[in-house]
């Protein structure tokens, strides 16, 4: 090597740069569409985004195999590249409830884990996904733990022999995370199997406070947190990071485009933590109001909306009903701390909530590219 020409080193580091381009991601603007949101696929604006998530595959548990929940699944790639021909697209497999029940019992044994891993990669192949995505909520044993672990190990072997049989670049293998021990205990995650096998996870940093059983309002996605309770920074920096040990550039923040309404006991005690008797709901009907809602909500029903820069949210607030939510500052704010510490990128639970100019997804891009 060491005498090799350096126009023959130069062609060979052109083709290096142009191979590993195109195996592994190395930033990620990603957004979540959820089938079941309403948002028709041919309306996603794909600019915005280096990657989508096309959520949710089930899992049968009886015969370990994908199943897909709609037709849109397998047109999904084609349509959203029709405006960005660049955009990677992920299956999405679980999700939150019902979705992640028969994870731990096809984990628990190899041939169980053998059927859904190669069901995972002929149901992705055969619908033109570039990737997988595993969104199990939320291993939750030692069990889980080291079965997730020989499930990752398996799997990225599985993507790898495909990809050298079929000449097609590997499958990216990512997965949605926790990203707080308020919401399970995170030492149940592999760390080791998913440093060495996933191309990144997404962490959740999101739910970390939510209107049930509390009496008084609450950032729901706090970036910070001076009261030392959860905050997006703990569990990124704090748990993942530095507990866990896995590389920042395994992970991507997540930016929640929806919040929660509170009722206030006080219509003119309206602050962070101000008086509350539970949940609320904007006059769109919702006590989970997705980003566009909320926008009328102000824009339309003359709530005031609060930027806070300490914990990194904002809120807004009308009458007695007050609700906890990401607007552009806080979107920005989250951005720019996932390019601060070297995170991979970010991405948005869930793109249908966004209003219909794509405010919250482009002021994210925008953030990410400055
Ligand atoms: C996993 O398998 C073991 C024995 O092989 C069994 O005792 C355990 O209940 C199983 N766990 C799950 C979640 O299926
Ligand atoms: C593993 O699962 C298969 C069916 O999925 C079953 O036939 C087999 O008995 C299981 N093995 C163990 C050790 O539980
Ligand atoms: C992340 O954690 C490390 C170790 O505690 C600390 O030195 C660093 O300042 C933290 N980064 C940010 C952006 O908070
Ligand atoms: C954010 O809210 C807290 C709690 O009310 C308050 O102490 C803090 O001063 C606020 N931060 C800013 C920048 O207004
Ligand atoms: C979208 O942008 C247009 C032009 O700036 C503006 O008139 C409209 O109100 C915006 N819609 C929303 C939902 O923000």
């Amino acid at each position: 090597m060491k005498t090799m020409a350096s126009p023959s080193l130069n062609i060979f580091t052109i083709l290096l740069i142009l191979l590993s381009s195109n195996a592994e991601a190395d930033e990620v603007k990603g957004g979540y569409w959820y089938y079941d949101s309403g948002l028709d696929p041919s309306h996603i604006d794909a600019t915005h985004f280096t990657h989508l998530f096309c959520a949710f595959a089930k899992l049968d548990s009886t015969t370990n195999q994908l199943t897909l929940p709609s037709t849109s699944f397998s047109t999904f790639t084609q349509t959203v590249q029709q405006n960005n021909p660049s955009v990677k697209t992920l299956l999405s497999i679980g999700g939150g409830g019902e979705g992640s029940s028969p994870f731990p019992a096809m984990a628990n044994n190899s041939t169980s884990r053998q059927a859904f891993i190669g069901s995972s990669i002929q149901v992705a192949r055969s619908n033109n996904f570039h990737g997988l995505d595993l969104d199990w909520e939320y291993p939750s044993s030692d069990t889980d733990k080291t079965n997730l672990g020989l499930l990752l190990n398996e799997w990225r072997a599985a993507i790898a022999q495909e990809a050298s049989s079929s000449g097609n670049t590997p499958l990216l293998l990512s997965a949605a995370v926790a990203g707080s021990n308020q919401i399970t205990d995170l030492q149940y995650y592999p760390a080791e199997e998913i440093t060495n096998n996933m191309d990144w996870v997404n962490v959740m940093v999101y739910d970390l406070f939510v209107p049930d059983g509390a009496g008084s309002t609450q950032p729901p996605a706090p970036l910070y947190n001076p009261t030392g309770l959860f905050s997006g920074d703990q569990g990124i920096n704090g748990s993942w990071i530095n507990q866990l040990g896995v590389p920042p550039n395994k992970l991507a923040i997540g930016l929640p485009f929806y919040g929660y309404a509170w009722t206030l006991v006080d219509a003119n005690d309206h602050g962070l933590f101000a008086p509350g008797t539970g949940a609320g709901s904007i006059p769109s009907g919702d006590s989970v109001p997705v980003y566009s809602d909320i926008r009328s909500f102000i824009n339309n029903d003359g709530a005031q909306s609060v930027y806070n820069s300490t914990y990194v949210t904002d809120y807004c607030y009308s009458g007695t009903t007050w609700v906890g939510y990401d607007d552009t500052q806080s979107v920005s704010a989250k951005v720019n701390y996932a390019k601060e510490l070297g995170l991979i990128g970010y991405f948005a639970w869930q793109i249908g909530g966004d209003d219909d100019n794509w405010t919250l997804s482009k002021t994210a891009s925008d953030a990410w590219e400055s």
